[in-house]
């Protein structure tokens, strides 16, 4: 008897449909690296493939701390951090006074301080007596989202662990975009103490695995035609796949594992329902974001929809026409040029200066008010759409929600 929560899950750690992808050896490739010592790990990834599920498969949680760039702001809070994760026993270290020694006395009373509220300046040696402490204890430092980190805070954190990695140190850094690890690899004597491994993305093969095992955990036979749609509209994304498949289950109101096991054809109209639905809840604030492009909305022209559904602005007309496109992961201008043709009367179409420019626009939106890596590039005539999630809202998003207010 399994619920369906502990099968599919989207967003957290999956266990039942944990996919190893083996063909590829990534927890072999972490594991030897965590093995050999003595480097510093980065591992890199599109957004949501698996990096995070891949350490936590490979760490054990008592033996790493887990640090969230995304929650840090400056030094004292990366310190402060690492500090309140090792938890240091409070009360044993009374009873065993005689064996603490001065640096865990220290550790100990800054930890009880932290615990008070009160802001902690940390100071190189107590830096150094945090990371000793971490390497005696054999535990591995696993900075997550490490790109969101400032850059003098990266350099910062490289050089602080510099000499506990050569001591013995394990430390594994997460991030997306490769460049993240530039103030690792451009720290003097980094060199040949730092591994990188690359999380590719998911193949339909690779994804095809997670309704193969979970379903018939859930007492579920889904035809094969189903399976194949899920796993082309999944777009390379394993959390996409693991929401698709948990929708799937909902629908049918199999919450829990059901007795005889059952054959299950959904119609395309349910499917599509689905990728509807999912799309609002993934894609959409990124793509608002992106759809408002940089001052407000009055000071733009309308432009009429062919259809005479309405009218749009140039940035709204414009996403629209990408969604069209499928949307690729890459397109040129004229491919964009040609779809806003479809969308747009032909006297309402922006010429190509105040397409270039719109796009630009929302490279900055992407670069400077959405975390993380920029969904969006527009470089040399070339359009690329990086993050699957705003992709797919693309494709999948009510027209209606693209209607241009006056
Ligand atoms: N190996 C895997 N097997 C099955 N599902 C996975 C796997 N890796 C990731 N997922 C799915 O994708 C989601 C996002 O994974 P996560 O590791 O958080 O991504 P990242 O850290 O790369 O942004 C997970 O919550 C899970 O639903
Ligand atoms: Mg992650």
């Amino acid at each position: 008897m399994a619920k369906l929560k502990d099968v599919f899950v989207a967003g957290g750690m999956p266990t039942v449909t944990y996919v190893d992808r083996k063909h590829l050896a990534l927890e072999q490739a972490l594991r030897v690296d965590l093995a050999e010592g003595f480097k510093i790990v980065a591992i890199t990834g599109p957004t949501k493939s698996g990096k995070t599920v891949l350490c936590k498969r490979v760490i054990p949680e008592a033996k790493s701390i887990w640090i969230d760039g995304g929650q840090i702001e400056k030094s004292d809070d990366f310190w402060g951090a690492i500090l309140r994760e090792l938890r240091l026993p409070i009360e044993e270290s009374e009873q065993t006074s005689g064996t603490v020694t001065a640096s865990l006395k220290a550790l100990i009373g800054i930890q009880s301080q932290l615990h008070g509220g009160v802001s902690v300046k940390f100071h190189a040696p107590t830096k150094k007596d945090i990371l000793g402490l971490m390497r005696e204890r054999g535990l591995t430092l696993i900075v997550d989202d490490f790109h969101y980190l400032s850059d003098e805070l990266q350099r910062e954190v490289v050089r602080s662990l510099k000499s506990e990695i050569f001591a013995g140190l394990a430390a594994v850094f997460i991030a997306v975009p490769h460049r993240a690890f530039d103030t690792i690899s451009a720290e003097p004597e980094m060199e040949g103490r730092y591994a990188h491994i690359t999380i590719p993305p998911w193949s339909v093969d690779d994804l095809k695995e997670i309704p193969r095992v979970g379903f018939p955990k859930l007492g579920m036979s889904v035809d094969a035609t189903s399976v194949d749609r899920l796993c082309e509209e999944a777009l390379q994304s394993p959390l996409l796949m693991q929401r698709f498949c948990g929708r799937l289950c909902v629908h049918y109101e199999v919450l829990e594992t059901i007795k005889p096991e059952r054959e299950f054809h959904p119609a395309d109209a349910i499917l599509v329902d689905i990728f509807k639905d999912v799309a609002k809840q993934f894609g959409f604030p990124t793509f608002e974001k992106l759809a408002k492009g940089p001052q407000s909305r009055s000071k733009r022209n309308p432009r009429r929809k062919k259809d005479g559904s309405g009218s749009l602005d140039i940035y709204q007309a414009i996403l629209l026409a990408v969604g069209k496109t499928g949307p690729k992961s890459k397109l040129h201008y004229d491919d964009i040029r040609d779809a806003l043709k479809d969308v747009l009367r032909e006297i309402d179409i922006p010429q190509k200066h105040e397409v270039s420019s719109a796009l630009g626009h929302m490279e900055t939106i992407a670069r400077k008010k959405i975390r993380g890596e920029p969904v969006l590039e527009w470089s040399k005539d070339y359009l690329y759409l990086t993050d699957p999630f705003l992709r797919f809202y693309m494709k999948w998003a009510d027209e209606s929600d693209f209607a241009f207010d006056e």
